[in-house]
């Protein structure tokens, strides 16, 4: 199968599809760390949607759309106001303007005109702006022991199933020195953003896919018994969001989010 990996520097899950024969390219507007620069596609995704790809997979940035981000959208002397009557955040005064844009190229994606197409990303605004997720997994369910909320967003592709179950990982918890709470973060999230040394090395290591879940996604996602079931007759249901309700941030899943308690509760 013809397979784009958009939004991947990492080329782990592109890696994982050329294991199993397919001519699977990553694409992201950053160099590739993979090692395979001949299956990288550098710059913007969205003109090469519509070459002829047999499926997509997708992991568009998250910076404005996580639920761990939402702290940053209002002015930190507001939290006790009623949304509505909150100001912005001062030091992110266009955080609104930016999370629009971001929801705009997740419509983008998922409206391809690609048979199949799974987008990957966080807790956070889709659900809330586009639609709920069709499923929402852990890396401990696939081999890796930590503990990171990833929601799937799928067409014409089958719900992951679990492969190998281990322990969730350990925590690092600290005292808040501002609220004097206790907080917590799986030590992975904690020790990727120990080890980077500027704001785009800590996304990038925060945000690489882990191993057990892109094998996962190779396998199940290629195999033959599904791919007949298609109609594809069916008519196409476009995604859209209302850009008008971007203020009214609520969240169904937000109690089931332990990536940095950096997040308003709803
Ligand atoms: C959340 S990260 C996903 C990383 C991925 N899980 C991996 O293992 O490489 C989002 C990625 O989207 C890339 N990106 C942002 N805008 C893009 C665009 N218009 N076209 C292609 N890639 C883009 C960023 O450079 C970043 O690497």
């Amino acid at each position: 199968m013809r397979i784009l990996v958009g939004c991947e520097e990492s080329q782990v899950v592109t890696k994982e599809l050329r294991k199993l024969g397919h001519d699977a390219y990553s694409c992201d507007i950053l160099d590739c760390s993979g090692g395979k620069p001949e299956w990288h596609i550098k710059g913007d995704i969205l003109p090469i949607l519509k070459k002829d790809w047999d499926m997509l997979i997708a992991f568009p940035p998250c910076t404005y759309l996580a639920v761990s981000g939402a702290a940053w959208f209002y002015h930190p002397d507001d939290f006790d106001l009623d949304i509505k009557d909150r100001r912005p955040h001062p030091k992110h005064p266009n955080r609104k303007k930016f999370r629009k844009d971001a929801l705009k190229f997740v419509t983008d994606l998922m409206n391809a005109p690609i048979e199949r197409i799974a987008i990957e990303n966080p807790i956070g605004s889709i659900s809330t702006y586009i639609r709920k997720p069709d499923q929402i997994i852990q890396p401990w369910q696939f081999g890796d022991k930590a503990q990171k909320s990833t929601c799937l967003w799928l067409k014409n592709l089958p719900k992951l199933k679990p492969t190998n179950i281990v322990e969730k990982g350990e925590f690092f918890e600290w005292i808040d020195s501002r609220s004097g709470k206790k907080k917590r973060q799986p030590l992975w999230f904690y020790q990727a953003l120990q080890k980077a040394k500027t704001p785009e090395e800590r996304r990038t290591l925060r945000s690489k896919t882990f191993p057990g879940i892109a094998e996962a996604m190779a396998k199940q996602w290629t195999k033959g018994k599904f791919l007949k079931q298609l109609n594809l007759f069916e008519e196409e249901k476009k995604c859209t969001f209302n850009f008008n309700d971007c203020d009214n941030l609520k969240h169904d899943f937000c109690n089931d989010c332990d990536e940095g308690d950096n997040y308003e509760k709803f």
